[in-house]
């Protein structure tokens, strides 16, 4: 009797793999949208996308990544210069978007543009830094959406929203993780309000990955520039020593945790636009699938005596 259930787990695995390689047909009509090409995630998708023939349109921030995006692709990408915390600038790009597609539709948007600066504990961001990030990774990634989605309806397409594994899980402090909880909720709403069009809304949540979002020089810097700026009184609070010790388990962790093979991630997102049975949901990354999902799960008090264990201790803690 024992014996049914591998058999029945396998079946479902090989029956799960046969229906999800089914891609969609006609790909050289279908265009695809994608914020925060410059670099990263975005730029490899781009590239990824263009080569196996789609029409791939491209939101880069800046003009050096937008020339070097077309150096490095095909006649049929072409580039947009898109800050997706300027509603104008998303306007405009959404224009360019709506003239190339014309009757076809927007087969897909692909969200996938984002910040991790500044990071640090709660308190040593002012509301400035919070809105800041918020602006780049959740309202831009609802503007964004919003500006394509009668495009999208029209094909019939999906919009893919890269979170986080820190959309599930918060580990640290900051603007970060508030941002991609939002993305999660936005994804979940959407996803069921699009459904009755056809419409499909899929969610990344990578693990660590190495990028400017993870550049541990980057984040070092962010927690040096914020605790400098710290009211003296809360500084005292902290004490030097906890800076360092911050510092310490940044280097630390991240040399652990970081995947340098960026396709795990570029991988899912192409899935997600050419799929036929796509995944809600994508968690890209050993750490993600083994240690943040499964830790996302636990009680609260777990997950605070886990993360507390090596948290630095602040001058004045009590703990
Ligand atoms: N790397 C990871 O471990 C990891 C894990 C989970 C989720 N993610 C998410 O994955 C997405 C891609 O990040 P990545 O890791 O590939 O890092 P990345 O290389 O820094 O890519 C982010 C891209 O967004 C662009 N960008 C920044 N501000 C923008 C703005 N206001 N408007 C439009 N574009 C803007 C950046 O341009 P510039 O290069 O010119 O600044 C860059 O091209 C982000 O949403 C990130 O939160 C990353």
């Amino acid at each position: 009797m024992l014996l049914y259930i591998p058999v029945l787990v396998a079946a479902w695995f090989i029956y799960r793999w046969y229906k999800e390689r089914e891609r969609v047909s006609n790909i050289e009509d279908k265009y695809v949208y994608i914020t925060g090409c410059d670099s990263g995630f975005g730029n490899n998708l781009a590239k990824h996308l263009d080569k196996l023939g789609f029409r791939v349109i491209a939101g880069c921030y800046t003009e050096k990544g937008e020339d070097e995006l077309k150096k490095a692709s095909s006649k049929r990408l072409t580039s947009v210069p898109l800050d997706v915390s300027n509603s104008e600038s998303v306007k405009k790009a959404a224009d360019v978007v709506k003239n190339l597609v014309g009757e076809k539709g927007l087969w897909a948007v692909v969200n996938n543009a984002g910040v991790a600066i500044p990071s640090g504990p709660s308190d040593w961001i002012d509301i400035e830094g919070y809105k800041s990030m918020l602006g780049v990774n959740l309202t831009g990634v609802i503007d964004v959406t919003l500006s394509v989605l009668q495009l999208i309806k029209k094909a019939k397409g999906r919009v893919v929203n890269v979170a986080s594994v820190f959309g599930r899980i918060s580990p640290f402090g900051g603007p970060y993780c508030v941002s991609k909880y939002g993305v999660e909720a936005f994804n979940d709403s959407l996803r069921v309000n699009m459904a009755p069009f056809g419409v499909k809304v899929l969610c990344i949540e990578p693990g660590f990955f190495k990028t400017t979002v993870t550049n541990t020089e980057l984040l070092r810097n962010s927690f040096r520039n914020l605790f400098s700026k710290l009211p003296q009184d809360v500084k005292d609070d902290y004490g030097p020593e906890f800076l360092q010790k911050l510092i310490d388990q940044l280097d630390q962790k991240f040399r652990l945790l970081t995947d340098n093979d960026l396709m795990k991630v570029v991988g899912c997102m192409e899935h997600a636009v050419s799929a036929v049975h796509p995944r809600f949901r994508y968690s890209p990354g050993w750490d993600a699938k083994l240690f943040w999902l499964p830790m996302s799960y636990m009680p609260t008090y777990i997950t605070d005596k886990c993360f507390l264990i090596d948290y630095p201790k602040p001058r004045a803690s009590v703990l």
